[in-house]
This record gives structure tokens, sequence and C-alpha cells, in this order.
């Protein structure tokens, strides 16, 4: 599957001509009905035109189009996935990318995946890979599973033949959705998020607010349903017309998107001058999006004239970096610089003394504070952390800056504590004690 020198390889078909040769995919997989076509380009399309002005459905269109220009733009593999609340139109943003390739089966489940993943991705090799429900696995196959599907290949492993058979390469992008966030789902099981899993899965937050161009349709849910439909009657055929203009003259449309592709990423990458090393690659990736949509807008046209890529893409990128609490080690130290702000002005007046049994006195509590060890320790409740504490940044990007530069007291894989408060019980909470000021 995918590019085979100038022609990419689908199963019942190929794009661009081998010379003097004729290209035909045989494997052992079964793909039937992955890559199958139904209904026609111009039924797809009002599907297409659904998404225009509403940036997580445009985002996970371009995505669709992005797997065959990583091999052209030498582009790293990864991921991405949607999250948020219930019924805020995750799954109808994953079918429809779903049906630039092929029918409803082209989105897949993690849980009915987790076994057979690597021959899935080798299925996708070049493609977008479409993984539902996140929540069905747990944290510690998912954080292998970023890695292997954005490293590209699987374990090595005997075959049937009793000989060791080659594991299976790919290059593949990714797209997941589910109610939680990678973040999330590794605490679950007591692990922590690495910067490495962060940068091969990034988290773009969803909300039903996202769809709010509705096109004349009553409400968002009837858009997401009328998508829904359009996604199971008409599909396959705009990855085809798109490939077709690919390998129409391959070497321009590798000039082409390589020049937008680096075009896009310092273009998201003026939103944040300092940058990290991971931030650079994740934009990358982003950028690599903004790409495909435009070709596919522009040079294949079959994504509606009207549709702003570069705004999705720019909305996506920015809550993507949101979330994650900043582009890099400015923000690292913005955080502590914050809390320590925060305890020298607020230490006496809003931590309850614990020491003294002291009761009256303080006004909009936010913690308590103790003695221990020879070091005042501000025991910091957890909403009032989020709400007044790392105000500003995201809570979890805070609380890990605070526990790597060593200023949480922790017990355990999570950041919080479980501390026995008066009047309030055993509670789970922040424990921070301020190093001395160099
Ligand atoms: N933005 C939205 N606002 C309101 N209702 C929506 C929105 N998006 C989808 N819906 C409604 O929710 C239903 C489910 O949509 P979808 O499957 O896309 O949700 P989801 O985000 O994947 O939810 P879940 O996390 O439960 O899987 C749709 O059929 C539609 O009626
Ligand atoms: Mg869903």
């Amino acid at each position: 599957m995918g590019w085979f020198g100038n022609v990419f390889v689908l199963p019942d078909d190929t794009s661009g001509q081998a010379a003097g040769e004729e290209l035909l995919f045989q494997s052992a997989a079964v793909t039937t009905g992955l890559y199958g076509t139904a209904g026609t380009l111009d039924g797809w399309k009002e599907a297409a035109a659904l998404a225009v002005g509403n940036s997580r459905l445009t985002f996970a269109l371009c995505l669709a189009f992005a797997g065959p220009l990583l091999r052209l733009t030498g582009t790293e593999g990864g991921g991405f996935s949607l999250e948020g609340d219930s019924s805020c139109g995750k799954t109808t943003a994953l079918h429809l990318a779903a049906s630039v390739w092929g029918g409803p089966a082209h989105v897949r489940t993690w849980r009915a995946t987790d076994n057979g993943l690597e021959g899935v991705a080798a299925l996708h090799n070049d493609g977008l890979l479409i993984l539902d429900e996140i929540g069905q696995v747990g944290g510690k196959v998912l954080a292998e599973a970023a890695y292997m599907l954005a490293n590209g290949s699987g374990k090595t492993r005997a075959g049937k033949e009793s000989a060791l058979r080659r594991s299976q390469t790919w290059r593949l992008l990714f797209l997941s959705s589910g109610e939680v966030g990678l973040a999330d789902k590794l605490n679950e099981c007591g692990l922590r998020s690495r910067a490495g899993q962060e940068v091969r899965l990034a988290g773009v937050p969803v909300s039903r607010e996202h769809i709010a161009r509705l096109h004349g349709l009553p409400d968002a849910a009837a858009l997401s349903d009328s998508l829904k439909a359009i996604a199971a009657t008409h599909y396959g055929h705009a990855g085809r017309a798109f490939l077709d203009c690919l390998t129409r003259d391959v070497d321009r449309a590798r000039a082409e998107a390589l020049r937008l592709l680096e075009q896009w990423t310092a273009s998201l990458l003026t939103a944040c001058p300092d940058a990290d090393g991971q931030v650079k690659r994740v934009a990358r990736r982003f950028a690599l999006g903004a790409a495909a949509g435009i070709l596919a807008r522009d040079q294949a046209g079959v994504l509606p004239e009207n549709m702003d890529v570069g705004m999705a893409v720019n909305a996506c990128f920015k809550a993507w970096l949101e979330e994650r609490g900043g582009a890099g080690a400015s923000e690292d130290a913005a955080i502590l610089a914050q809390v320590r702000l925060f305890i020298e002005q607020h230490g006496a007046s809003r931590f309850q003394d614990m020491d003294t049994e002291q009761t009256h006195g303080v006004i909009n509590r936010v913690g308590f504070r103790r003695k221990a060890d020879g070091m005042t320790e501000y025991i910091i409740l957890s909403e009032a952390f989020r709400s007044e504490v790392v105000k500003s940044f995201s809570h979890r990007r805070a609380a890990a800056v605070l526990r790597a530069a060593g200023w949480l007291r922790v017990s355990e894989a999570k950041n919080t504590t479980k501390r026995d408060l008066p009047e309030l019980g055993r509670v789970r909470c922040y424990v921070v004690v301020l190093p001395p000021d160099e």
C-alpha cells in the first residue's frame, strides 16, 4: 500500500504510471471495504461543503489528504486526537475524514484493533489511520501504540513458515478520538506522559461550539447527522482524485507540497517565537495538514473553494498549544514565577495554618500550610490550584512543570497527593514547597 516509486498503490487500483510495468497489490490481509467507493464525488462534495467554517471538521478533512504527502515531503509520521465531551462531533469528524478513502469500515475502534495494530498500520501506509474510542484501551497500550504507529515499524516475529518474518514498516498519520486525552489516559494507570508521547500524539480539544456554521440546518446535531449520512453514501472518490492529481506530475506535486509545508510551518510558529523542538515537530505535522488541504482544494479541486484551510489548521494548532500550556521553556519559567509570587503574596493570608490550628482570619482560603522537615509545605486545594494559583496556564502542564522543578511533594505517579485536612477530610491536593530563591 502506498507509494511505490511514483505510483500510488491501493488494494484494487493504482494511480500513476510505472514505466512498462503493471503493479498489482497482493497481500494476505483482508482489505475488503477499506478503500471501497460508493456514490459519487459530487455527492461527497456536499459533505465537504458542510465542513466549511467549522475548524475541527475542516482539519479532519485536511488530514485525510495529508498521508500521501508524508513520504513526498520527508515528514515524520504521527497522530492527532480529537478530545472533548460526548456528542460534540468527534466521531462525525472521523467519518468525514474516512469518507475521503472509503466507507464506514475505514473508521476503526482502538479496541478492535488492539491486537492486529501492526497489520492495520501497514494497510494505511502513506495514509491516514482512523481510530475511534480511545477510552476503550488502557493507557499502557495507548502509549506503546502511539510510539509504534508514529515510528513506523512493528516487532519482528516468527511467521507461519517458522522463518523470521520481516517486521512490517509504514509511514502514516493517525487520527483518534475520545473523551479523554493521552495525559489523562496515562494518569489513569499511574503513568505520566512523557514529552515523546506528547509529540507523537497531539491532542486537539473539541467542543460543541466547534460546529458553528450550520449551512441552513437547524442545529449542530442535524449537521452532524447529515454529515454521517452523506459520508456513508458517497465515499472513496476524493482520495483517488487527489492521488490522480499528485501522480500526474509527482515532482511538481512534491515541490508544491514542500513549499506549502515550509510556508505553513513558519506561519504557525510565528505565534510562538520561542517554540522548543517538540513544538516545532508538531507544528510541522499540523502544517502538513494545511499543505494537504490547500493542494486538495486548489490543485485537485476536491475541497470547496471557499474552505478556509489555513484558518482551521491555525485554530487547531493554537488550541493544541494552549492545552499543552505554551510553547517552550519561557512558559515553564513563567509558571514557576507565578506560583512563587502567589505564595509570597498570599502565603500568610490565604493558607490556613495547620500547626497552630488557626481558624480565623483566613478569607478566600486556597489551602493549608504546615512545617515539615524545616520547610513550609503549602497544601493547595485542587480547584484553587486551577482557578487561581496557576490561572491562565493549563493546570496539567503547570503541575508537570512544578514537579520537574522539584517543587511538588509527591508520593506516587500522580501530581496530586491525598492529605487529611481539617474540616475537609482526606482530599487530593497539590503540595508545594518553595526552594530558596537563587
Ligand atoms: N457540535 C454538536 N452539538 C450538538 N450536538 C452534536 C454535535 N455534534 C454531534 N452532535 C450530536 O451527537 C451525536 C453523536 O455525534 P458524534 O458521534 O460525532 O459524537 P462524539 O463526539 O463522537 O461523542 P462520543 O464521545 O459519545 O462518541 C450526533 O448524532 C448528533 O446528534
Ligand atoms: Mg464518538
